[in-house]
């Protein structure tokens, strides 16, 4: 990492542990829901592994772990936890500040239309790491609902593509955090969203720089 600006909303040098500040991360929601992504300056959210792991960098993972450490659950769609090797989250050393007076790690329900878990993925036998059935045209919309009825409130959706798409169209994001990452990787390679088309404005709420690196923030509402 390098020297860490903030050019909106007020332009001034910050440290890592300026970064929750500045993603409002103690802000006071009944519900709200945010999704982050990676891509390049190309738009890809892949590298050539097809994982976004090749594309992203330090402090992409350090933003990516705080926003986890904020959620109270992570929802993420099966073809991700299945190509990311997803376990059961645990919270990075460095945010465990922000989990205080919570559960020490956010819980995790995977989007799938068959209700199940990838194979392999370890549950570190926690019950609060579950599949919940997405299926049909309502099925995003239904599932966040049911997460909601569970008592979630920091909702943090990492992808995919497809269960992204589908919870934009359905208008149940808030927030998009998104990271630009410095490089261009060609091809033909996944957008952030695939599926429904929609039209919808976003606004900046913030915006940071980290050599070259882009970390911004656009509300949906
Ligand atoms: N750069 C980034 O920040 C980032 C973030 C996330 C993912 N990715 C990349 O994106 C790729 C995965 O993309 P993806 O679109 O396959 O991921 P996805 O959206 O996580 O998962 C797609 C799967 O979701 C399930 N699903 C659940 N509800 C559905 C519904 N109502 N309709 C259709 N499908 C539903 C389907 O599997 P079932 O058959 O189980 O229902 C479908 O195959 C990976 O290469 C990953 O690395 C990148």
């Amino acid at each position: 990492m390098g020297r860490m600006r903030m050019l909106l909303p007020d332009a001034a040098e910050i440290t890592p542990s300026q970064l929750p500040d500045a993603y409002g991360v103690s802000v006071d929601h009944d519900w709200y829901v945010r999704v982050n992504f990676v891509a390049t300056v190309d738009g890809s959210v892949v590298g050539s592994d097809q994982r976004s792991g090749s594309i992203n960098n330090e402090v992409d993972g350090l933003v990516f772990q705080m926003l986890r450490a904020w959620a109270d659950v992570i929802v993420v769609g099966s073809g991700t936890a299945r190509a990311e090797g997803y376990d059961a989250p645990v919270v990075d050393p460095r945010w465990v500040h922000l989990r205080e007076g919570r559960a020490a790690h956010p819980a995790m329900a995977v989007l799938s239309r068959k209700a199940q878990l990838p194979d392999g993925m370890d549950t570190m036998g926690r019950d609060d790491v579950f599949a919940l059935d997405s299926s049909g045209d309502d099925g995003v919309s239904r599932c966040f609902a049911q997460l909601r009825e569970r008592g979630y409130r920091r909702v943090l959706l990492e992808g995919g593509p497809t269960v992204a798409g589908l919870a934009l169209d359905a208008e149940l994001v808030d927030e998009l955090c998104h990271t630009t990452s410095p490089r261009l990787v060609g091809g033909s390679a996944q957008r952030m969203v695939d599926g429904p088309t929609f039209d919808r404005p976003a606004r900046l709420l913030g915006l940071v720089e980290d050599d070259s690196t882009l970390l911004a923030r656009w509300s949906l509402r």
